[in-house]
């Protein structure tokens, strides 16, 4: 069996002479939890759209674990559970009605044992013959998330799904995706929340303007966070001789910038602050605090969303 749940290559969106989705291309593999991360009018929707068959492509292929949607366009289809706009329910009917109602309109047969489990592992079992008018927003979402697993997808694909949710809403939510990623299923999820994709996803990939023009992986993140360059305080017993210290044990490219008396600044990356620390102290220097600002990823994402200049991916 292939890796990978979805494959999308090349994929462009032309609408008249706008150019809404420019020749994107990512994978989400087995078992793994993908963002689409993108400011509004990005094109994340579009992109979803065309993956699931519901807008033509001006170009590109999607693969859906392992069948080619221009070959095998039904079992492609088949493999995908999504939810694109709201999932629409009948709020007159209990949870366990919709999911029976929307078992009979399947293409696929769904055991009533397939059900069954299906409302368990979105844990409405306890809710489910309860009208869906009075269900929280987090439990429709998880009904619409079982309606969207029920014909046993290998591909999930929910488009801002913790739209509306409060914070303890899309904490459970995503403790919910990880579990179904931990079944196997792939899992891409779109949102314009770096916040929530870098807490949701594995890997993500940063839309602009229909291009995709970074895709970064939250381990690779964890890492790099240690090579960004922070802006540090130090407040010793004297800026002017601290600074002397290290003008005399430091190599060159080191500027300090001396704020007062007792602090000054320099621009460096996490390994340099003990270093320098260390420095300070053989040289009798007191140091009484530092402290550090990071550059965060937020950061990055808006350099990157914002320049109006070609970003290479790295
Ligand atoms: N059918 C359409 N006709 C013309 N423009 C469209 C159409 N659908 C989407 N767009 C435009 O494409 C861009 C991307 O939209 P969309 O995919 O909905 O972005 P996102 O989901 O990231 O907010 C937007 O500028 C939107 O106005
Ligand atoms: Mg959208």
């Amino acid at each position: 069996m292939n890796d990978y749940g979805l494959t999308v290559q090349g994929l462009t969106k032309k609408i008249g002479s706008k150019t809404i989705v420019n020749d994107v291309s990512f994978d989400v593999k087995k078992g793994e939890i993908f963002g689409l991360l993108g400011p509004n009018g990005a094109g994340k929707t579009t992109i979803i759209r065309m993956i699931v068959g519901l807008i033509n492509r001006t170009a590109g292929k999607v693969i859906v674990n392992g069948h080619d949607l221009d070959v095998h366009f039904t079992e492609a289809l088949n493999e995908i559970g999504a939810i694109v706009e709201n999932p629409e329910f009948y709020g007159y009917m209990t949870g366990y009605k919709n999911l029976i109602h929307y078992k009979r309109m399947s293409q696929k047969d769904i055991t009533d044992e397939k059900l069954q489990d299906t409302i368990k592992l979105v844990k409405l079992d306890h809710a489910v013959n309860q009208k869906v008018k009075t269900y929280s927003l987090g439990m429709r979402q998880r009904l619409g998330v079982a309606q969207a697993i029920l014909h046993t997808p290998s591909l999930l694909i929910l488009d801002e799904p913790t739209n509306g949710l409060d914070p303890s809403g899309i904490r459970e939510f995503r403790d919910h995706l990880r579990m179904l990623a931990n079944n196997g299923i792939s899992v891409l999820v779109s949102s314009h929340l770096l916040s929530e994709m870098q807490l949701m996803c594995d890997r993500f990939a940063i839309i602009d303007k229909g291009k995709l023009i970074h895709i970064e992986s939250m381990q690779e993140t964890t890492n790099m966070e240690n090579d960004l360059l922070r802006e540090v305080t130090f407040t010793t017993n004297n800026s002017e001789s601290a600074s002397l210290a290290l003008a005399s044990k430091t190599k060159t490219g080191l500027t300090l910038e001396i704020l007062n008396d007792t602090q000054f600044k320099a621009t460096i990356d996490y390994q340099s602050i003990s270093e320098i620390n260390k420095l300070l102290v053989q040289s009798d220097i007191h140091v009484y605090e530092i402290s550090s600002v990071k550059k965060t990823l937020e950061d990055r994402f808006m350099e990157l969303t914002n320049s109006e200049r070609e970003v290479s991916l790295r």
